[in-house]
């Protein structure tokens, strides 16, 4: 099965690690200098993580350019990026698509920065369904349709996306988390990454946010071989994806791909599950 269910969650069998199944995960320690990334899949990690590493090198893109993206930053839960995680003390760059509840507890007492990235959630379908017909590790749809009715259902990779936004929003007004959204990056990309260096006590003078800029941008990253995945130096991206991971990047494509029915069942289910959430958090709007 492409699904191995863990505490109610469907997660992807061919990548999790074991230890993440066992008591050993339970122990990781976050460290004060860590940073880590929260996403629901297809919100804009990659983007993400590249604009981290620029922060960090001051917009010089040598880095970047010479580590696959996964290394760069590993995945907590996935096999190789919870072993390089292990095996280096640290600081860290961390991503995980995990939800609240399943992060080992020490993230809650330390002091690591915590920065999670919000889309709407009708994007995020559209790009889950197109990503996951380019990865074999999971279950595939007979049609968007019912890919739509799986993520309502929550049904996909990490289970349902209200709930997953719901658990990491009760982080917010803690000292050490930012909350950020796809499209005030996308709108206004230079202001938000000023932002994300503040959250971070990092400055960058102009030429290195004009270096930043250019070489987090989507058509930069689309021709990183190190970002993209499908021309990466190692086999197991070859594997993993069939096509680069920078599909559109834009703003809206869900309207292009629901139907009139499709928006309608959307926004019920939506008013429904976030009618204790202020509208003033949906940051798409
Ligand atoms: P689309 O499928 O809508 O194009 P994640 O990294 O969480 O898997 O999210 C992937 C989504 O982010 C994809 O969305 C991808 O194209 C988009 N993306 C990646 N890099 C981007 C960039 N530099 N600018 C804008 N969007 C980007």
């Amino acid at each position: 099965d492409k699904h191995t269910w863990f505490e109610g969650i469907p997660l992807l069998t061919e990548l999790i690690s074991p230890e993440f199944l066992s008591e050993e995960w339970k122990k990781f320690v976050f460290k004060e200098d860590d940073v880590l990334l929260l996403t629901y899949p297809k919100s804009g990690t990659h983007w993400m993580k590249e604009i981290l590493g620029l922060i960090y090198e001051k917009g010089d893109p040598k880095w970047n350019h010479s580590l696959p993206i996964w290394e760069r930053s590993p995945w907590l839960e996935f096999k190789r990026g919870y072993r390089l995680l292990k095996d280096n003390n640290g600081p860290h760059f961390i991503s995980t698509h995990l939800p609240i509840q399943l992060l080992p507890k020490s993230l809650f007492t330390s002091k690591a920065k915590v920065i999670y990235v919000i889309r709407n959630p009708r994007d995020v379908l559209v790009s889950g369904y197109f990503f996951t017909s380019i990865m074999p590790v999971c279950k595939q749809p007979e049609s968007f349709e019912q890919y739509f009715q799986w993520f309502l259902q929550g049904n996909v990779m990490y289970g349902s996306w209200f709930e997953h936004t719901l658990g990491w929003m009760t982080m917010r007004g803690k000292e050490n988390y930012l909350m950020l959204s796809y499209e005030e990056l996308k709108r206004d990309t230079r202001s938000t990454v000023e932002k994300i260096c503040w959250f971070l006590g990092k400055k960058l003078e102009r030429a290195e946010m004009n270096s930043l800029l250019k070489h987090s941008s989507f058509e930069v990253m689309k021709d990183n071989l190190r970002s993209n995945y499908t021309h990466a130096a190692t086999s197991l991206a070859a594997t993993l994806m069939r096509d680069s991971l920078m599909r559109k990047g834009i703003s809206g494509d869900w309207k292009n791909h629901f139907t009139v029915a499709q928006a309608e069942a959307f926004d019920r289910v939506f008013q429904e599950k976030m009618a204790g959430l202020s509208p003033e958090l949906f940051l798409w709007e």
